[in-house]
């Protein structure tokens, strides 16, 4: 029920080949429209941005669930399954195309220049940090080696609402 267990190597060819089509996508965009390239880009951008988000509320939602699954029970084997499924066909791929997308807007439109901006790439790379722990715990649910409550989970599932809700206001209100 777990699926298959996917090898470092194999996480890497999937995060190349993200990285690939979104090149190949931003460069067909730069070639066939280059006026409204940038509209589409952040389009594209924005919903990589929910699809990331919908996966970082849901992961910590499903750990919460998962606490009270007893190891080996049919219940926790669909919650392993839901878990990967949910960390490798949405959450990783989304997050490369968030950052992909949005490092080429950062520099085609701003140059990188901005305090909002400079903010925003910061708590960026909080969510990504917050990212790998949930990649983690996934791994660590996986192997029923989980140590941490559901009362952890259900904080943890904060700190991803917390970020979004900064970086949204940065990057609409760039207050600074
Ligand atoms: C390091 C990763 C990211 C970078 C470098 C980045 C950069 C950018 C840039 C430069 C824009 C265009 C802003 C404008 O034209 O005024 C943009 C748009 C946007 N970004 Fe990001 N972004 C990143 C990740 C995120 C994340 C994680 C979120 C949400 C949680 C997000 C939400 C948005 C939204 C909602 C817009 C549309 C704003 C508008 O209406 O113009 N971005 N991003």
């Amino acid at each position: 029920m777990a699926g298959p267990r996917l090898t470092g190597r194999d996480r890497l060819r999937r995060a190349v080949t993200a990285l690939a089509i979104t090149a190949v996508l931003v460069a067909a965009l730069g070639w066939f429209a280059p006026a409204s390239a940038v509209l589409w880009i952040k389009a594209f951008h924005v919903i990589a941005v929910i699809s990331w988000m919908a996966g970082m509320l849901y992961l910590p939602r499903l750990f919460v669930y998962h606490c009270a699954a007893a190891p080996g029970s049919e219940s926790s084997e669909t919650f392993k399954t839901m878990e990967a499924r949910l960390l490798e066909y949405i959450v990783n791929p989304a997050m490369i195309v968030t950052w992909a997308l949005g490092l080429w807007l950062a520099w085609t439109s701003f140059r990188f220049q901005g305090g909002w901006l400079h903010a925003k790439i910061g708590l960026v790379f909080l969510l990504s940090g917050v990212h790998g722990y949930f990649a983690g715990a996934t791994r660590a649910f996986a192997e029923d080696r989980n140590i941490r409550s559901a009362r952890h989970w259900r904080l943890m599932n904060e700190a991803p609402t917390l970020i979004m809700i900064a970086v949204v206001i940065l990057v609409i209100v760039k207050p600074f």
